[in-house]
């Protein structure tokens, strides 16, 4: 057993939020590893380097200049904290996230990321790959309606529009496409426990995690 809090599910279902929260909690690391992805495309980028170019965008990843100070990131000596958030460094992630030599370029980086004290670890692939041995694994999920207006306020965009129509197309699009790729999927682990968030405040949310994980 490894101690560690593995913790996956769709987009925009609050995991970053959560696994941040849930570690300052514990006292213990985190690790975004869909930071390590944004990384990476945005590295590539400054390289015009292709997000399809698989061995040119491994051996970016394996030798990433990158850093996590506090609350923010580092690339190449630069605060990239803001950059990687974009729409576009998203897609970039997204790309590049999906070429197994990538993956494999990131995989100890983000096992290093385990300390003394326990780790909880936000992405993908973290129960099935990076952690398999995790202590406790986490399916947390919302309904497509409710993650979509989770995003819409956050955007500020009323829920009665086409703006909000579109929002929540673009999720249901999303979660399909991450469904059915064919590297690392989404899916729920049979030995991760499924965390419903639809009717759960944030706070608990966190709770429930730490219950679960001192029971
Ligand atoms: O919230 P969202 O899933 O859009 O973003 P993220 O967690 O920052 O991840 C960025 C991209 O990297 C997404 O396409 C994820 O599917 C992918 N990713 C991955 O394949 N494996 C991970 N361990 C973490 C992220």
């Amino acid at each position: 057993m490894q101690k560690v809090i593995a913790l996956d599910g769709p987009s925009a279902s609050g995991k970053g939020t959560i696994a941040a929260r849930v570690a300052a909690a514990l006292g213990w690391a985190y690790l975004d590893s869909g930071a390590l992805y944004r990384l990476t495309a945005l590295h590539a980028q400054n390289h015009n380097i292709d997000w399809a170019n698989e061995a040119a965008v491994a051996a970016l990843a394996a030798e990433l200049p990158a850093e996590f100070r506090g609350q923010t990131v580092w690339l190449d000596g630069q605060d990239v904290t803001q950059a990687i958030r974009s729409e576009r460094i998203g897609m970039g992630a997204s790309a590049v996230a999906k070429l197994l030599a990538v993956r494999q370029a990131l995989l100890q980086r983000q096992r290093n990321f385990l300390t003394a004290q326990g780790l909880v670890a936000d992405g993908r692939d973290m129960g099935s790959t990076v952690f398999p041995e995790a202590q406790l694994k986490i399916f947390l999920t919302a309904s497509a309606q409710i993650r979509a207006e989770r995003r819409a306020k956050q955007i500020g965009v009323p829920l009665d529009g086409a703006a909000f129509a579109q929002i929540l197309a673009d999720i249901q699009a999303r979660d399909a496409a991450d469904r059915s790729r064919p590297v690392a999927p989404l899916q729920q682990l049979p030995d991760a426990k499924l965390l419903d968030t639809s009717h759960r405040s944030i706070e608990e949310t966190v709770q429930q995690v730490l219950d679960w994980y001192q029971a």
